[in-house]
């Protein structure tokens, strides 16, 4: 299904072909969707890469060598220690060749192993003296996925480690249980392959800003002017880009704990202050927070006491516009990217903000729609260019429209390095 539909935009990656000459190792461990890693064995194989095949002991009691290396065409690998051994460590050889690793399927407890570092066999030694990219297709009773354990298992593999997670299908799994933990299918699986060997390390080298959550503007000691963003929008790019090798850093009024540097701020003055004291040193900066246009005149110090009057006047004053400050010193080699949530006439009200603040593209949303934008984990946006380029995404998570975006940024970024002046002769 196609979700996006760009208009007017010629930029391409040039002489694209994901699998072509690429080496993939397909780490298998042992659970019964193991009898599916011949089929992705044969279609990697099929779409050009080169693909080497380790077993866990575990994953022979379901799939032999011999089909996986004839699969493949290249030697099946189990054994860490044998009397076959070369002088060069097997796995150090194989993992510096790869350019991308596949655990498919991938059980609790190698994904278990994968997140605390633990090396006992061939396949986890490789993963861990790789500096690939790694993705895991997990396969599992669905208790299992959802414990606690396995849950945070995953949590750490993805957002410290930069590993992939293509999501399991919900259905019927070997046992009879019903639930979510069927391996993707293997289409699903060899398609992931190929967008992430497309997209991987897109951003390495760029410093990328990114703002999430909405300001608190104080009131008293106990209150404040605050808004509804949940900042889900902002961590999902911020993850994404990380993924693709950015040096994120997250300015966030909500805390998380990743493997990137996260600055928490609480008002729209720390906001500016801290996006400001980077912005010199960022390649792009994407503005998601929900900023509050006006802060209370004057904080009391104290709480504020009931009155025996029904009325109350709070007055307000401007905050600054951050994005309409840094649009203005902005460098040509510099990229921005705004949010616009509106209630009405999207398409003018984003049009004139992305003019008004000279931003490069800006992400609008319709936040009368049911059930999307503030809070939700899936939004709908429309992205336009200053090139007059507009892209409609149909409702999706937003960890897709953050991919979606990483995709624009590393467009962009390919786009002006072309257009870069030459340097001038000595
Ligand atoms: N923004 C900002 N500083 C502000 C207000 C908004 O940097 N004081 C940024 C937001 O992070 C967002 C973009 O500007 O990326 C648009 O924000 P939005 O609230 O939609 O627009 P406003 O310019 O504040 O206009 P209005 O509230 O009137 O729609």
């Amino acid at each position: 299904m196609k979700r996006s539909t760009r208009q007017d935009s010629n930029e391409s990656f040039e002489d694209f072909n994901p699998l072509q000459g690429k080496t993939v190792l397909l780490g298998i461990s042992g659970g019964i969707a193991a009898y599916k890693a011949c089929d992705i064995a044969s279609s990697l194989r099929r779409s050009g890469a080169d693909v080497h095949a380790v077993l866990t002991t575990n994953a022979r009691e379901f799939v032999t060598q011999l089909s996986l290396q004839t699969i493949t065409r290249n030697p099946a690998h189990c054994e860490q220690y044998g009397p076959n051994a070369d002088w060069r460590p097997e796995h150090i050889d194989l993992a510096k060749k790869a350019d991308l690793i596949l655990i498919a399927p991938a059980t609790a407890d190698i994904i278990a192993k994968m997140a605390h570092g633990i090396c006992d066999d061939l396949l986890t030694t490789m993963i861990l003296a790789s500096s690939a990219k790694v993705m895991v297709a997990p396969a599992m009773n669905p208790r299992m996925l959802e414990h606690p354990a396995t849950q945070h298992n995953l949590e750490i593999i993805q957002n410290k480690y930069r590993y992939d997670i293509i999501q399991p299908d919900y259905g019927e799994v070997a046992c009879g249980d019903v639930g979510s933990g069927k391996m993707a299918s293997v289409e699903s699986i060899v398609a992931s392959v190929g967008a992430k060997l497309l997209v991987h390390n897109t951003l390495t080298g760029r410093h990328i800003i990114v703002t999430a959550g909405g300001t608190r503007e104080p009131i008293d000691p106990v209150r404040f002017i605050g808004n509804r963003s949940s900042g889900k929008m902002g961590i999902a790019m911020a993850d994404a880009a990380y993924a693709r090798g950015a040096d994120v850093t997250l300015i966030s009024t909500v805390e998380v704990d990743r493997a990137y540097p996260v600055i928490l701020v609480e008002t729209a003055f720390e906001m500016q202050e801290t996006v400001e004291a980077e912005f010199d040193s960022c390649d792009a900066l994407v503005m998601t927070a929900a900023v509050a246009d006006y802060r209370p005149l004057a904080v009391s110090s104290q709480k504020i006491k009931k009155k025996d009057s029904d009325d109350i006047q709070l007055e307000l004053t401007k905050n600054p516009d951050i994005l309409d400050l840094l649009g203005q010193v902005k460098r040509k080699d510099q990229v921005i990217i705004g949010f616009a949530a509106e209630s009405e006439e999207l398409l003018s009200n984003a049009t004139q903000k992305l003019k008004k603040k000279n931003l490069d593209y800006i992400v609008g949303n319709d936040i009368t729609v049911p059930d999307i934008g503030f809070g939700s984990d899936d939004n709908a946006v429309i992205i336009l260019s200053t090139d007059g380029s507009r892209e409609n995404l149909a409702r999706m998570p937003k960890r897709a429209i953050a991919e979606h975006l990483c995709d624009v940024l590393s467009l962009k970024f390919v786009a002006m390095s072309k257009n870069a002046a030459p340097k001038a002769r000595q």
